[in-house]
């Protein structure tokens, strides 16, 4: 599966290099049966703004709109596949709610999305890593299929099995999710308490807590003082009981 997957690189690396200075991955499509379930594993539903980064054919927003009832953006380079994606939509019956644009990832504004999917390089993906954190709003989803982001621990994965063998990955096809966390690093106070949080994306540590989760902008905390738990709003936490913690500047 390791030598696979090397050899996946090392083909889209190329493939890569062959095109100027662009950071470009070449088009290969996700197969049928994963995308549906990068959706599911996304939570994917009627309220959804799914935006797939390099969206090929248009398939995982087309899926989207289809199967989930979501509403999607395709975000591609390359212009005739633009135009294949809004020609698949309109055979699909879902072009009011599957929309394609010609750009590049990593200058597009995709900060409406509530699902962010992905089937990138590892370099572009890790291009697009700090702009995940500083762009999108805590508690997106994020689904990469096959390739993780560094340092930021996944916060579900799956690995199935696909009907027919797919480019460098053979029968298998490992997907990842991540939640965008809210930005808790620093000190809050207020409603009688303060503390120090410090952060490591959704990992937390709640200075004098023996526990502690945040999970996109849900918060909570267990101390001797009791447990907390709250919703991060910018620079203030509101705890379900009411209380109200600021951070402080
Ligand atoms: C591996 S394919 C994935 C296609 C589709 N998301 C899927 O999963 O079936 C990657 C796609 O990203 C596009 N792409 C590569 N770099 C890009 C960039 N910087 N901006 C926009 N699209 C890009 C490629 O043209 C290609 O269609």
């Amino acid at each position: 599966m390791r030598a696979l997957l090397c050899l996946f690189l090392v083909a889209l690396a190329c493939a890569a290099r062959a095109q100027d200075t662009e950071w470009r991955v070449p088009f290969i499509s996700t197969p049928g049966e994963v995308v549906e379930r990068m959706l599911a594993l996304a939570n994917t539903g009627r309220d959804d703004y799914v935006v797939d980064l390099g969206s090929g054919d248009g398939r995982i927003v087309i899926t989207a709109a289809r199967r989930f009832g979501a509403r999607g953006l395709g975000i591609e380079l390359d212009e005739a596949l633009v135009r294949a994606s809004r020609e698949n939509a309109r055979r699909a019956g879902v072009a009011d709610r599957a929309s394609f644009a010609q750009g590049d990832v990593l200058t597009a504004d995709f900060s409406a999305a509530t699902v962010v999917t992905l089937y990138l390089l590892p370099e572009l993906i890790g291009r697009l890593q700090p702009r995940f954190l500083a762009y999108l709003k805590p508690g997106t989803r994020v689904v990469s299929h096959a390739f993780r982001m560094t340092g930021w621990r996944p916060d579900a994965s799956q690995t199935l099995q696909v009907a027919g063998p797919h480019p460098g990955q053979g029968d298998e096809s490992t997907l990842y999710l991540w939640i965008v966390p809210a930005a808790v690093r620093g000190v809050w106070a207020g409603g009688g308490m303060r503390v120090r949080i410090e952060q490591n994306y959704q990992e937390i540590d709640v200075e004098g807590a023996t526990e502690a989760t945040l999970r996109g902008a849900d918060i909570a905390w267990r101390s001797p003082a009791g447990r907390f738990r709250g919703r991060v709003e910018g620079d203030r936490i509101i705890g379900d009981d009411a209380r109200v913690l600021a951070r402080e500047r």
